[in-house]
Parts: C-alpha cells; structure tokens; sequence
C-alpha cells in the first residue's frame, strides 16, 4: 500500500501558483473514478493549498458531479433561476441560459450571477455551509471573469492585534437575503425568507480538518455583527473586506477552456472581475454539502 500512495504523489505533479494559496495538479482524470490513494493524495493538496486548478478537464456534467461525489454529497441549489434544468447538482454561473441563449444584463439570473463580484464564501448563510466548490469552465471570458481566492487562514494571522480582538469570539450575521439588497433585486419573498433565515456565524473560526484559525466572514450576506450598531458593522465588514484583498493574500485565476477550479469554502473568499456582458461565459459549479457547523475558534 505505502508504495501505491508514492505512485501517487509522483503521478500528481503539482505546482505551487502563489506564495500564499493555489496550485495546478496535473496527473488527474475527472472521468476516471477516485480511488483511495489518489482521494487522499489530492485531499492533502487540496488542504495545504486551498484551491486547486485542473487544467484540461474534459468532463460532462455528469462526470463532474461523479467527481464531486468523491469529496462528499454534491448540494443541490435552493433556486431554481441559478440550477441547471437538467442536472439538478449543477449550479449555473453564467450569461446564457440553458438553451444557449445570451441573457440581457438586466436579466433577473445575470444580475444575482453578477453578484458574485462581491467577495464572499459560499453557502455561509446556512446552518451547515458547503465544505468547498468545483467550478467548470465551459465557455470562459476574454475580457475579464477572472476569478480571485484570498487565503482567509493568513489574513486572519496578519490582522493587527486590536482587529483580532474585535472579531475574537464575536459572530457575524449571514443572511441570504442581504445579497439581494445590494443590486436592486426583487426582494425574497415571504416563503423565500422561510426557507433559508439567517444563521449567525463566528468571525474566526477553526478548521475542522487542519485545526487552523481564520477569518470568517462573507461580506455579500453579512448584515449585521453581534454587538455593533449597523453603520458599525457594515464599517468593520468593509475594512475586513479591503485587508482580506490584498495582494499578498489573493491567487488570481485566469480561465482557460475546461478547467476546473476547487476551493476550500471554510478558509478562502472569492470574487469575480466583471466582464463584457455581450461576451458569453458559462461556469459550470457543483458544490460539497457541508457535514458539521462552523466551529468557532
Ligand atoms: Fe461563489
């Protein structure tokens, strides 16, 4: 057994893309099925370097979710204006609808898609949030859609000690619906609301697999922070915000045809730069439904 996992970590060639966060890995097939040795070999990749970039993934939706499956049980979207009509596991990030078709940039789904220009964590509004996320590049931009990643367990170390203590042992208010306030969307309704109310999450939290502290915070649903007036929160939220974007502490990627992108939710946030809304850019994503709540640290 001990020499199969040294096959494997000689078959995976990773490279290291920033001094801080990302590598590429090589050596993989998404069609083919994981078995242990690889699981665990990419597993340990994936923890010591946050987000991993498979380039030349040729792989269907189907594979893709397959794949996933691999890290944990894929989450199905609560929406359906995001979800794929027909693989339920896929979350659609795009300008084109599921025909094909170019959507307007006042389309109600290319403007909540826009929203991910915000940094933020995926998921964090939920009681459990997702474990991490895959993204497809099925058709990518040239004009910018590049996507950025921040390592949130080396902000959190960088902070200056008197942030730290404003955000040690405090939590902050993830709610699903402070995005929609941000773009002049149609609020929730009523039964939205119902179906996924606010949870209250700590500011830094533990890494339930590396046991290592980091920020957490979402800034794109994040309404309130325990203890603080809004104007307050919204201040502390913000300044977080542009610490976390430094940088030292960001991998930038540019997308190439069918790469695949996964990242660790619980210890990076992302955003995407804006692009052409004439150009096409569909991103397939599949997310890891979470298995425990957010520890605090
Ligand atoms: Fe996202």
């Amino acid at each position: 057994m001990a020499s199969f996992v040294a096959d494997v970590s000689e078959r995976l060639k990773v490279r290291p893309l920033h001094p801080v966060l990302g590598a590429e890995v090589r050596g993989i097939d998404m069609r083919a099925p994981l078995d242990p040795a690889t699981f665990q070999a990419l597993q340990d990749v994936w923890m010591q370097h946050l987000v991993l970039v498979f380039p030349d993934q040729h792989i269907s939706d189907a594979e893709h979710v397959a794949f996933t499956r691999g890290f944990g049980e894929p989450e199905v979207f609560h929406q359906n204006i995001i979800r794929s009509s027909r693989v339920k596991e896929i979350f659609r990030v795009a300008n084109v609808d599921d025909d094909g078709n170019l959507m307007a940039p006042d389309h109600p789904t290319v403007k909540q898609v826009s929203l991910a220009q915000f940094w933020h964590t995926d998921s964090s509004y939920r009681a459990i949030p997702c474990t991490g996320a895959l993204l497809h590049g099925v058709e990518t931009s040239r004009t910018g859609g590049e996507t950025q990643f921040t390592n949130m367990y080396t902000v959190y170390e960088a902070l200056p000690d008197a942030v730290k203590r404003q955000v040690a042992g405090r939590k902050a208010r993830h709610n699903f619906g402070h995005m929609h306030t941000l773009a002049s969307l149609k609020p929730l309704t009523e039964e939205e609301k119902a179906a996924m109310p606010p949870v209250w999450q700590p500011m830094v939290r533990r890494h339930p697999v590396t046991g290592r502290n980091s920020l957490y915070i979402s800034p794109i649903y994040n309404d309130e922070v325990e203890g603080m007036a809004a104007a307050d929160a919204q201040r502390l939220i913000a300044e977080l915000v542009e610490f976390a974007a430094q940088p030292r502490f960001v991998y930038r990627h540019r997308w190439e045809p069918d790469d695949v992108v996964m990242w660790d939710n619980r210890c990076t946030m992302h955003q995407v730069t804006p692009h052409d809304p004439r150009e096409r850019r569909v991103m397939h994503r599949t997310t890891i439904v979470g298995t425990e709540p957010v520890l605090a640290a």
